[in-house]
């Protein structure tokens, strides 16, 4: 008795209901400690720091009244949780937005020796929305003089009042050097509206974009616009995140490709592109001030089906940060994302074989010892051929994660996964399109317990999906119909970010 006592007094046996380690808690990205989170916010690099703000309600495990949870990391992989940054207010909930360091103080808000970071968000009005009161939307600021630790609210906010648009909200604002101003660019509807700003305070529209382009299922919602380096050339990049009607029904991110002459965007194709084909990517939007490197996470989630995944203790999660890069295809240009290279520090027991045949089906522990996930598995091949991984339990639960030349289509099946029976539109097999004609193929997966990402071709079609198996899974294989050879397989496990 009295060893027993001891042993647990000295050797707490961990219990799967310790923090961060419940059944189905991603180990490698980010979620809050508790209850709910929904987009992503406020994404600001300062003084080494990435600061990371997002849609939360710490009452609980569903969307309710909004504040801006908030969360630090030097390496964009380790997450420290800090206290709430923003709580709701008189003028209403603290929906999404943005923040940036106002390093010329153009805002007034600074003290000497002390870069002020600025928030820029929508204040929703529950009263007014109740009375369907078209102006419940409208912009406000908050400042922080100690690098983010602590939140004042302007006091002659809101900044940017409504000017009769029910869907009015999501600022995402960043400075435009050729014409000393920020700029903002905001959701309204079934567009954005460009407004242009001297010192954060005060907004002049200049233009809108989109109600003509694009896809247009549902209203849009999250945008952002910046330029990113490609040959030298200057590609301007607006994402109109869009709820629903995204690629595999429900919330996902567009995105359209031109220039923006500081007053106005000019698309160069209104096709819709997507920045992730998946179910679970979503209100994505990239940090601030973080240079030429653009830094974007989104929602692991679907609007779809949220408010009803099977966890409690917490709800939802955020993408692994990914780093966007355009890439060419024949004459046309994409947005590629990649995992951050940060990602390379949690990585263990790594494992490299080449030239690995595989006939029909083979299960991969045959050949690498003490798999387990999370983990990332890269693989690439010579000649294009249909495969899949399958990452099972003892319970016949499974997710299948593949490509199928006939169709040319990448795809994930969650059909089988586990819990899936919580929402009708859970269970299901999503695809997205291939859009190099290469004969060589690579493809990384980053699996965590309950999330698989998948990075095609680069970073060209990506794929985000969550799932909730009974038991985690234990086990991966590796399918083809004829006999498949890989170039190479890498497979590296993946260490926890939680203590
Ligand atoms: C997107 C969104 C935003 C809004 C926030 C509210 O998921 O609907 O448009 O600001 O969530 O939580």
């Amino acid at each position: 008795m009295l060893i027993i006592c001891i042993n647990s007094l000295f050797m707490p046996i961990a219990s799967s209901q310790d923090l961060y380690h419940e059944p189905h808690r991603p180990q490698i990205h980010f979620s809050p400690k508790e209850k709910w989170i929904n987009d992503p916010n406020g994404m600001v690099y300062l003084n080494g720091v990435y600061h990371l703000f997002f849609q939360h309600y710490p009452d609980s495990s569903k969307w309710g009244p909004m504040h801006w949870g908030h969360a630090v990391s030097k390496d964009l992989i380790h997450w420290q949780q800090l206290p709430i940054a923003l709580y709701p207010d008189s003028l209403g909930y603290i929906f999404s937005g943005s923040a940036v360091a106002d390093k010329n103080n153009t805002s007034g808000l600074g003290i000497k020796g002390q870069i002020p970071l600025v928030a820029i968000f929508t204040s929703h009005d529950p009263n007014k929305k109740a009375e369907k009161s078209i102006g419940r939307e409208n912009q406000s600021i908050a400042y922080s003089l100690d690098n983010g630790n602590t939140w004042v609210k302007y006091a002659a906010n809101p900044v940017l009042k409504n000017p009769g648009i029910t869907d009015f909200r999501d600022p995402k604002v960043m400075w435009y050097e050729p014409g000393k101003k920020w700029i903002m660019t905001l959701a309204t509807k079934d567009r954005v509206t460009f407004y242009s700003s001297p010192n954060l305070k005060e907004w002049k529209k200049e233009s809108d974009f989109g109600n003509d382009a694009g896809a247009h299922g549902g209203v849009w919602e999250c945008p952002d616009l910046f330029p990113l380096d490609y040959n030298g050339k200057k590609i301007w990049v607006l994402i109109a995140n869009i709820n629903p009607g995204g690629p595999n029904k429900g919330s996902a991110t567009q995105y359209f490709l031109g220039n923006f002459d500081g007053h106005q965007f000019t698309a160069s194709s209104t096709n819709t592109k997507w920045i992730d084909y998946g179910p679970d990517d979503y209100a994505g939007i990239t940090w601030s001030n973080t240079g030429d490197r653009k830094i974007f996470i989104g929602w692991m989630s679907n609007w779809m089906y949220a408010n009803e995944v099977p966890t409690e203790k917490w709800r939802n999660a955020l993408t692994i940060p990914r780093e966007l890069k355009i890439k060419a295809i024949g004459k046309e240009l994409f947005v590629v994302s990649e995992p951050v290279k940060e990602l390379s520090g949690i990585a263990t027991n790594p494992v490299a074989i080449e030239k690995l045949s595989i006939a029909k089906n083979m299960d991969l522990s045959k050949k690498i010892k003490d798999i387990q996930i999370p983990c990332r598995i890269t693989i690439s091949m010579e000649k294009t051929s249909d495969f899949s991984f399958t990452l099972s339990n003892d319970m016949q639960e499974e997710i299948k994660i593949g490509y199928d030349k006939s169709s040319n289509h990448y795809y994930i099946d969650r059909t089988k996964s586990g819990k899936t029976n919580f929402n009708k539109e859970f269970a299901a097999v999503h695809t997205a399109p291939r859009f190099t004609s290469n004969a060589k193929m690579d493809i990384t997966l980053v699996i965590d317990l309950s999330s698989v990402e998948l990075f095609a071709d680069n970073g060209l079609t990506v794929m985000t999906s969550v799932f909730f198996p009974n038991k985690p899974y234990q086990q991966i294989t590796v399918q083809s119909p004829g006999n498949l050879l890989l170039n190479k397989l890498e497979y590296t496990s993946l260490k926890s970010i939680w203590p």
